[in-house]
């Protein structure tokens, strides 16, 4: 049967390295698995006076994680936390009290920046959040990755450098959405 996977962006810029690794990332998965990808750049900024009365962004966001079966979330750093953006559609998915789209969901979280700590830190806070949200996320391997040129290929696959070790993560983090390890 297949399995859905809701993919979230932490970017919003047309290049995005991060965009550009989760495009490449999801072609190494088997054919039975289909990625919808939720765009979050139309999403208003959450403010609990609307929560009565959510915008069909908002609501079309969170019709599309009910429907997943899992998450993945590929984010950049920004100034040492997750972006904006990517809090605001997290905020809004846990709102109204009691309506918390998040929850019972489980989901792989990787990012890229140039940088050597390759959005450590903005996975740690995205972890914690994401803790808060009840949502399981894989624990191990961390993927921190340093974008490198090549890290994904004109073609817009995986390059060789990567390819073993991110084959590997993405099957865990399959295994870890349908099943749990
Ligand atoms: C950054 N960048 C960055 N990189 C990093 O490793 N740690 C950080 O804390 C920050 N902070 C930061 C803040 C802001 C506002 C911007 C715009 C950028 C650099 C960042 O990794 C780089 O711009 C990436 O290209 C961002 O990812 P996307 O947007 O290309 O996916």
């Amino acid at each position: 049967s297949m399995t859905t996977i809701a993919v979230i962006v932490g970017s919003l810029r047309k290049a995005s390295i991060n965009r550009k690794l989760a495009k490449a990332l999801v072609r190494l998965a088997p054919a039975d698995v289909v990625f919808d990808w939720v765009e979050i750049g139309d999403l208003p900024l959450y403010n609990q006076d609307d929560d009565e009365a959510q915008a069909a962004s908002v609501q079309r966001v969170k019709a599309q994680i009910a429907h997943a079966d899992g998450l993945l979330i590929v984010t950049p750093e920004h100034n040492r936390t997750i972006p904006a953006a990517l809090k605001n559609v997290l905020d809004h998915g846990s709102r109204p009290y009691g309506k918390n789209v998040w929850a019972g969901k489980a989901a792989g979280v990787l990012g890229t920046s140039p940088g050597g700590i390759g959005t450590a830190l903005a996975q740690q806070h995205l972890r914690g959040v994401l803790a808060a949200l009840g949502v399981r996320v894989l624990p191990q391997p961390d993927a921190y990755l340093q974008y490198r040129e090549g890290m994904v290929t004109e073609d817009g696959e995986i390059g060789e450098a990567s390819r073993e070790f991110l084959q590997k993560w993405l099957n865990g983090a399959l295994a870890w959405v349908t099943k749990g390890l």
